[in-house]
């Protein structure tokens, strides 16, 4: 492993990170939940919703924008359709709930839909897609977010990197969870603070909407809509089902990790729909087993040697860093232990380190 990383086995990382939640205030089984979702995205190779959002998720509950007490309420039920109210509690609290409430109206009902809304950041949309789907059900999760990017063909910010994701009963077959901009804003933030001196092509824009490789530059720009006027059309359909929907925060009045002055007031989307009440279970899966082989046996792209399907990257990435643990960059690795030390939480020891 590079001396540009230390290397944590997981179950380490999450008694960090938990410890770290613990000391800014958060109650022990949310800190949990939390520390779980966090080293769940690292172990997935998704470092950019890893244990790095913890520097800011600390910042927001400082600066009293997230409340670590509250766990929000319902809104409203209507067969099964449900509005929640996160009361600007802790993301992962709330969406959790909103999964179990989900899956309990898709059990009555076939399909059970729930849309937060002040609710907080989620971190990776798979770990909330995933826990409809090991319910049985095929799971959908959306979320609107901090206003950062310019519609395509503009240069203001006013749509979130609003994620995507879906997760299907069965074995592993598909995965898919994708922000609407080419890559995540937080995969800029993870160049930066592992002192990156590039990032690729087609990730970002300057503040004038030229392309840059540049992070720094990138940092201060705009990410760039997926797909050009497909991505932006993607985000907007995210804030409509999230927060059109929720009566929740549009556009510009969403906050985020990185804003002090309001609280996020974020709005999810989970969508859990029964597969087995379309066909058994075990055909779904066959079915999705026969998609899975059709789209992977493809002829590989000059300059490829597979080809891949949604969830293949961070299933292999699960498996390796399972076994040989996490790398953190130096970077990150430095912010954490400084905030460990504000906490006075202790500091693992890790290779590298
Ligand atoms: N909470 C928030 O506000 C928020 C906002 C934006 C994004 N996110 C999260 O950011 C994370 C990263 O998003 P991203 O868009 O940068 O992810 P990404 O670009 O790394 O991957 C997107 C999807 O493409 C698939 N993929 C990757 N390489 C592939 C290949 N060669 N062939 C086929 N499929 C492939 C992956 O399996 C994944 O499902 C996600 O977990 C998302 O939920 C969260």
């Amino acid at each position: 492993m590079s001396p540009e990383f230390i290397t944590i086995q997981a179950p380490a990382l999450t008694r960090f990170a938990d410890s770290i939640l613990r000391g800014a205030g958060v109650p022990a089984r949310t800190a949990r939940l939390v520390a779980d979702t966090l080293v769940a995205a690292n172990l997935r190779g998704v470092d950019s919703h890893g244990v790095q959002l913890l520097i800011w998720y600390c910042e927001q509950i400082a600066a009293r924008n997230v409340d670590v007490l509250r766990a929000g309420h319902i809104a409203s039920e209507n067969g099964a359709c449900m509005l929640y109210d996160g009361d600007n509690g802790i993301g992962q609290l709330i969406s959790d709930t909103c999964c179990d409430h989900a899956i309990r109206l898709a059990k009555d009902h076939g399909i059970g839909m729930v849309v937060a809304r002040n609710s907080t950041h989620f971190g990776a949309a798979a770990w909330w897609a995933q826990k409809l789907a090991r319910e049985g059900f095929i799971g959908m999760v959306m979320c609107n977010a901090t206003a950062l990017v310019a519609p395509w063909q503009g240069r203001d910010k006013m749509l979130g990197t609003n994620p995507i994701c879906m997760a299907v009963p069965g074995p592993r077959t598909f995965l898919l969870d994708m922000a609407t901009t080419t890559v995540a804003l937080n995969r800029v933030f993870k160049a930066v603070l592992s002192g990156e001196k590039s990032i690729p092509a087609g990730w970002a824009m300057d503040a004038e909407g030229n392309p840059t490789t540049d992070p720094q530059t990138a940092l201060a720009g705009l990410p760039m809509p997926l797909g050009g006027y497909k991505g932006s059309g993607l985000a907007v359909m995210v804030e409509i089902l999230c927060a059109v929907l929720s009566g929740g925060a549009m556009l510009t009045n969403v906050g985020g990790i990185r804003v002090k002055d309001i609280p996020m007031s974020a709005s999810q989307m989970f969508l859990a729909i029964d597969a087995a009440r379309f066909m058994p279970l075990d055909e779904f899966s066959r079915r999705m087993q026969f998609v899975r082989e059709t789209v992977k046996s493809s002829r590989p792209a000059s300059g490829y040697d597979e080809v891949l399907i949604a969830g293949d990257p961070e299933w292999r990435s699960e498996e390796a860093r399972l076994r040989d643990g996490i790398p953190v960059s130096q970077g990150i690795w430095k912010e954490l232990t400084a905030l460990a030390g504000r906490l006075k939480v202790a500091v693992p020891v890790v290779a590298n380190g």
